[in-house]
């Protein structure tokens, strides 16, 4: 079975408050806050790019897992946000951490449930020989979307989370995941501009439509308290679980009342479900990584605890994962 041997996380240092907004755009920190329960976001310095956040977080993982980077078998990121359009970030990954000439992965365009999906396929390279895989989410948002539009620009921020992955006994178990994907809703969020149907060029500049990521912030929010409640649900009936049995949630952080819909739903009590987009905003495929680095940090999970990873993002996709500390 999967472990997760070393965990890791980064955000820039650059807070963008609520109050910042409001000074740029038609906003309010009281419209934020009370749609979004975001406070404040980070943004990627004017010199970093996603390569810089996945390393930092990378590093991370692998110092946690007591590993050197030449140690890593394989790399498998999760991002929409790429630090170029070919090759990988993955593939730049295992450069700049020094790592053996490993094969890598991007697992792109699965919006914000990139990273717990990139977990699922990492288990399975693992259940079939595989020894340690690097498993990245990170995002640099804030740099291809409309800092302009205030219905997205706000909801956004930078940052990265890893973990190592290997066989064994480690630090967690992966008991086991469930991953979904409709993509006859693509269009309900979606940056349609940059592919083949639609390359950069200079219409796609004159129309603004280079940097504009189209969303349905209604349908999305439906769908992704429905997917996260019962990808969650299946995949504790998948390991064999009940909802009594876990010791937290960590969720998607895309909105405060996604959150508490979800929560909600699953019948648990709020403190076992974690939430830190008031700090973050939404990282997209980060998010999950970053918050489970953050709760080992703060010594939130300790041995025995049943911990589910949900998320939920363009596509649409949706992944749940159970993990056993
Ligand atoms: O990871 C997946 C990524 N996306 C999401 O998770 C988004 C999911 N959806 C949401 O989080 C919510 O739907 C939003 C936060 C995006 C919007 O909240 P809402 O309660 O669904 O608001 P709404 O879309 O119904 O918009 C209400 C009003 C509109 O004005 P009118 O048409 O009622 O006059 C918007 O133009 O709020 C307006 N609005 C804003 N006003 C102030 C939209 N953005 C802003 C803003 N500041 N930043």
């Amino acid at each position: 079975m999967a472990s997760i041997l070393g965990f890791g996380g980064y955000v820039p240092e650059r807070i963008v408050t609520n109050d910042d907004w409001a000074a740029r755009l038609d906003t309010s920190d009281e419209w934020i806050t009370q749609r979004t329960g975001i406070k404040r976001r980070r943004f990627a310095a004017d010199d970093q790019a996603t390569l810089d956040l996945a390393l930092e977080a990378s590093r991370k993982a692998v110092a946690d897992a007591g590993m050197e980077p030449a140690d890593i078998d394989e790399i498998v990121l999760a991002t929409d946000t790429p630090e170029m359009l070919t090759p990988d970030t993955a593939a730049l990954v295992q450069h700049g951490l020094g790592c053996r000439n490993i094969p890598t992965y991007d697992l792109g365009g699965s919006g914000c449930a990139g990273f717990v999906q990139a977990l699922d396929v990492a288990a399975s390279r693992i259940a079939t020989g595989t020894r340690n895989v690097l498993v990245v989410g990170v995002e640099v948002i804030t740099r291809l979307i409309s800092l302009e539009d205030r219905s997205t620009a706000v909801l956004f921020g930078d940052g990265a989370g890893a973990v190592v992955m290997g066989p064994g006994p480690g630090r967690a178990s992966v008991l086991g995941a469930v991953s979904g994907t409709d993509g006859g809703s693509a269009e309900i969020l979606t940056l349609a501009a940059g592919g083949t149907r639609n390359p950069f060029n200079a219409t796609t500049l004159a129309n603004g439509e280079f940097n504009r990521l189209v969303m349905d912030g209604r349908k999305v929010f439906v769908e992704a308290v429905r997917r996260m409640s019962e990808a969650s649900l299946q995949v504790l009936e998948k390991v064999g679980r009940s909802i009594s049995d876990v010791a937290l949630v960590i969720p998607h952080q895309a909105n405060k009342r996604i959150i508490d819909a979800v929560t909600s739903k699953l019948g648990l009590a709020e403190d076992k479900v974690y939430v830190n987009v008031h700090e973050y905003g939404n990282i997209g495929s980060a998010t999950v990584p970053f918050a489970l680095w953050e709760a080992v940090g703060a010594g939130k999970l300790v041995a025995g605890d049943l911990v589910i990873l949900t998320a939920f993002g363009a596509g649409f996709h949706w992944a749940a994962a159970a993990v056993q500390f």
